[in-house]
C-alpha cells in the first residue's frame, strides 16, 4: 500500500464521509432589536458589517444584519410583526443563537443523510439563486429551539446569500478575533446522553473530553460536560447539563432564564489575547471578575507562559495548562438582559483542553474570598 502523507488521509477520510463539515459557516442570532445588536457587535467586538437584507432588498418580514472578523461571520435577525417566529422565539428565549450552520460541499445529501440516521427535518433543501450564483441550504432541529443549517455556497459569490445587499457602513476597528474555537449547548438533566449520541450518529462527531460532575464542582454546585468534535477537529461542541449540588448551578439558571436548552456561550479565538481584552474592555465590554487570589498561585499551578503575568492579572485573563500546552481564556457577562449567552475569549498555545483547571481554581479562588468575608 501506498504510504500517504497525514494530509491525504483526511482527504480520503473526507472523500468517503458521506456528511462531511468544512467548519463553521454562520451563526445567525434571533434578537429583538437586530439594528442595534449590529451596532453593539461593530462597535464593542470589531465586527465589520458585510451585508444586509430587509425590506429595501426584498425581504417583507425580517431584517438581517451580517457581520464579519476574520473567519467569524455573526447574522443579526429581527422580526417585523408581533406573530413573526423570530419575534416568538425573542420573547420566548431573550436575545438568543438560533442556527449554529455548517459548510458542507453537498448540503442536499448532508440534510438526506442526517434525517436518514435519525435528525428531525426542519428545512428541506432549497435552492436560491440571484445574479451572483446559488446556493443550497438545508436545516435540521438540535436540542431546544437551537437548529443547524448546511450551507453549500461553492457557486456563490456574492455576499453572504440571495436577497442580501453589501452592507453601507462605517468601517469597524477588529479586535483580533480569528476563528470560532467551540460552541457549547445548555440542555436538561438527563440531556447530555441523548444529545451526545445525536451528534455522533448524525453528524459523525466523536467524544473527546468527559468532564464529570466531581471535576467540575464546587461545594455547592456542579455540572457534567462531554465534548464532540468532528474528524479535522475545526468544529468543537461540549455539551453540558445540571449536576446534583446542595444550591443552582448555572447551567440551571442558564436553562430556566432561556426557558429551555440553548447555546450557552461561544468561544472566538484571538492570537493575541491581551491585544483582544484590553480592546473590548476598552469599548465597555463587561468581563467576569477574578479574584486577585486566582494569580497567587498560578505560576506554580501552570509554570512559565509567554505573557506577562501583570497583564493577565491586570485584564483578568485565566490561564490553564495540559500535556500538549497551555492556553489561555475569559468569558465575558452575559450579553443580554438575561444570565444566557456570553462569549469566551481564547487563546490557545498547543493546550486542546477547555480550562477544567479554570474551573476548580476560579471557583476555589471565588470561595476564599467569600470564606474572608465569613460567608463560606
Ligand atoms: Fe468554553
Amino acid at each position: 500500500m501506498a504510504a500517504v502523507s497525514p494530509g491525504k488521509d483526511i482527504d480520503l477520510v473526507m472523500a468517503s464521509d458521506p456528511l462531511p463539515l468544512r467548519g463553521y459557516d454562520f451563526v445567525e442570532l434571533w434578537v429583538g432589536n437586530a439594528k442595534q445588536a449590529a451596532h453593539y457587535y461593530r462597535t464593542a467586538f470589531g465586527f465589520h458589517p458585510v451585508a444586509y437584507a430587509g425590506p429595501e432588498t426584498g425581504v417583507r418580514d425580517r431584517v438581517s444584519y451580517v457581520l464579519e472578523q476574520d473567519r467569524i461571520r455573526f447574522v443579526l435577525t429581527s422580526g417585523l410583526d408581533p406573530d413573526h417566529e423570530v419575534v416568538r422565539h425573542q420573547a420566548r428565549h431573550g436575545d438568543g443563537i438560533r442556527d449554529v450552520a455548517f459548510a458542507v460541499p453537498d448540503a442536499t445529501t448532508a440534510f438526506e443523510q442526517a434525517v436518514q440516521r435519525g435528525a428531525k427535518p426542519h428545512q428541506a433543501p432549497t435552492r436560491r439563486r440571484d445574479e451572483h450564483g446559488e446556493v443550497v441550504l438545508a436545516t435540521i432541529e438540535a436540542y431546544g429551539d437551537t437548529v443547524h443549517t448546511f450551507v453549500e455556497r461553492e457557486r456563490y459569490d456574492g455576499v453572504h446569500l440571495p436577497g442580501f445587499a453589501p452592507a453601507q457602513a462605517p468601517a469597524s476597528q477588529p479586535v483580533g478575533l480569528r476563528t470560532i474555537d467551540h460552541v457549547v449547548g445548555n440542555v436538561h438533566p438527563g440531556g447530555m446522553e441523548a444529545w451526545t449520541s445525536f451528534y455522533e450518529r448524525v453528524l459523525g462527531l466523536s467524544q473527546f473530553r468527559h468532564f464529570t460532575e466531581e471535576e467540575i464542582a464546587t461545594a455547592d454546585t456542579s455540572l457534567m460536560s462531554k465534548v464532540l468534535v468532528d474528524r479535522r477537529g475545526e468544529v468543537k461542541l461540549p455539551i453540558n447539563e445540571p449536576g446534583e449540588g446542595p444550591k443552582r448551578s448555572q447551567i440551571a439558571e442558564f436553562l430556566e432564564a432561556y426557558d429551555g436548552a440553548g447555546v450557552q456561550h461561544l468561544a472566538l479565538a484571538t492570537d493575541d489575547i491581551i491585544g483582544t481584552v484590553r480592546a473590548m474592555r476598552e469599548r465597555g465590554v463587561g468581563f467576569l471578575d477574578v479574584p486577585a487570589e486566582y494569580y497567587e498561585q498560578l505560576p506554580q499551578r501552570v509554570g512559565d507562559v509567554d505573557e506577562p503575568w501583570d497583564d493577565l492579572a491586570e485584564l483578568g485573563i485565566l490561564v490553564d495548562r495540559d500535556d500538549e500546552g497551555y492556553l489561555l481564556q475569559i468569558f465575558t457577562e452575559p450579553v443580554q438582559d438575561r444570565p444566557t449567552v456570553f462569549y469566551e475569549i481564547i487563546q490557545r498555545e498547543g493546550a486542546t483542553g477547555f480550562g477544567l483547571g479554570n474551573f476548580k481554581a476560579l471557583f476555589e479562588a471565588i470561595e476564599r474570598a467569600q470564606a474572608r468575608r465569613g460567608n463560606l
